[in-house]
């Protein structure tokens, strides 16, 4: 039976922290053997919030540097650029005749990038048109899914009434995709808030032992634990959330130790600074590898793409066939 395919897609925002790790690329890793797996550098998408391009190429590098640190194995699923594949911009504009501004206007993710960015009135014809091009992204590959946090559900739902305009008015050409969720929630960041790295709370995969150690010894804990043997209270605990994730096995006696006071912060932030390290070690080793010779980094996106385009240039055949465009033996 053929596999199923997935198409993941990212911003190109530079070096991955744990939230992206937790949110999404544990989740990559995990479903790349079981099904064909495509993955998107999507540097295009960048362009909606940032015209400033200086930093693209090294924050291509150093996300892709990461993406294979984490375990996604190049060979087996193609990692690429957007921009090389020239395919998903003839997608998008024929997409972009299949729907109407106002759903544009209704989607949920953009009105809170709106406000959240303060760009009432002047959003940009192309960060305004984004989930299309997001649309064309995903059904340009065929992909049945999708993974994605929560607030990216509804670019999976445009994409799927996308394809059903499509097919309806030209003949059955893309599949509906669907939405693969992330199952763990959102990784705090060392303040206890959401991780970003505009915030500026992230651990990042490539930070050495003593930067794991520095950022954890300072993260916030439980607030009404002040004295080393005050009881306290891991449900509010952000190094709890840590634990949970990357210490499982230990839960039971930090809970327990916590709560009666008998763990004091200082010890259980050593043993996650520790913990944490320690899981990132293979991580770090394989980002030392790559760093050595970039041409690794670039040949692999390179050979990515002509996966890539194998598949774009073939579904765009299919598409401008059924829309009739381009026919020029009259
Ligand atoms: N829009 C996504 C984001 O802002 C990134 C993205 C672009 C994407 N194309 C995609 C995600 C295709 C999934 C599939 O994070």
């Amino acid at each position: 039976m053929k596999k199923k395919r997935i198409l993941s897609g990212m911003r190109p925002t530079g070096r991955m922290h744990l939230g992206n790790y937790v949110g999404a690329l544990e989740n990559w890793v995990r479903l790349q053997g079981e099904y064909e797996n495509f993955h998107l550098v999507a540097d295009w998408h960048a362009l909606t919030t940032d015209l400033n391009t200086d930093d693209l190429h090294q924050n291509t590098i150093d996300m892709v540097i990461d993406w294979i640190a984490a375990g996604i194995d190049p060979q087996l699923s193609p990692i690429f650029v957007q921009s090389q594949i020239k395919e998903h911009a003839e997608l998008f504009l024929l997409f972009s005749m299949l729907i109407s501004t106002s759903r544009l206007e209704r989607n949920p993710t953009l009105k809170e990038q709106i406000r959240d960015l303060n760009l009432e009135g002047r959003i940009s014809f192309g960060h305004f048109g984004y989930p299309v091009l997001q649309a064309a992204d995903i059904l340009i590959y065929k992909a049945d899914l999708v993974p994605v946090g929560e607030d990216q559900v509804p670019h999976i739902e445009l994409a799927r009434e996308i394809a059903r305009r499509f097919n309806g008015l030209y003949g059955q050409v893309f599949p509906e995709p669907e939405a693969k969720l992330t199952k763990f929630a959102r990784l705090p960041g060392t303040d206890g808030k959401r991780m970003s790295k505009s915030v500026g709370n992230t651990i990042l995969l490539s930070d050495p032992p003593e930067q794991i150690s520095k950022k954890v010894m300072s993260a916030i804990t439980d607030p009404q634990k002040i004295y080393r043997n005050d009881p306290g209270h891991p449900e509010i605990c952000t190094i709890f959330v840590y634990h949970q994730k990357f210490n499982p096995t230990h839960i039971p006696k930090i809970e327990n130790e916590c709560r009666s006071g008998a763990l004091g912060c200082v010890d259980c932030k050593r043993d996650l600074a520790q913990r944490l390290s320690d899981f990132l070690y293979p991580f770090r080793e394989k980002r030392a590898e790559l760093e050595k010779d970039i041409s690794l980094v670039e040949d692999i996106l390179h050979q990515g793409a002509k996966r890539a385009r194998e598949v774009a240039s073939s579904t765009m055949a299919e598409v401008r066939e059924a829309m009739k465009l381009g026919v020029v033996s009259w």
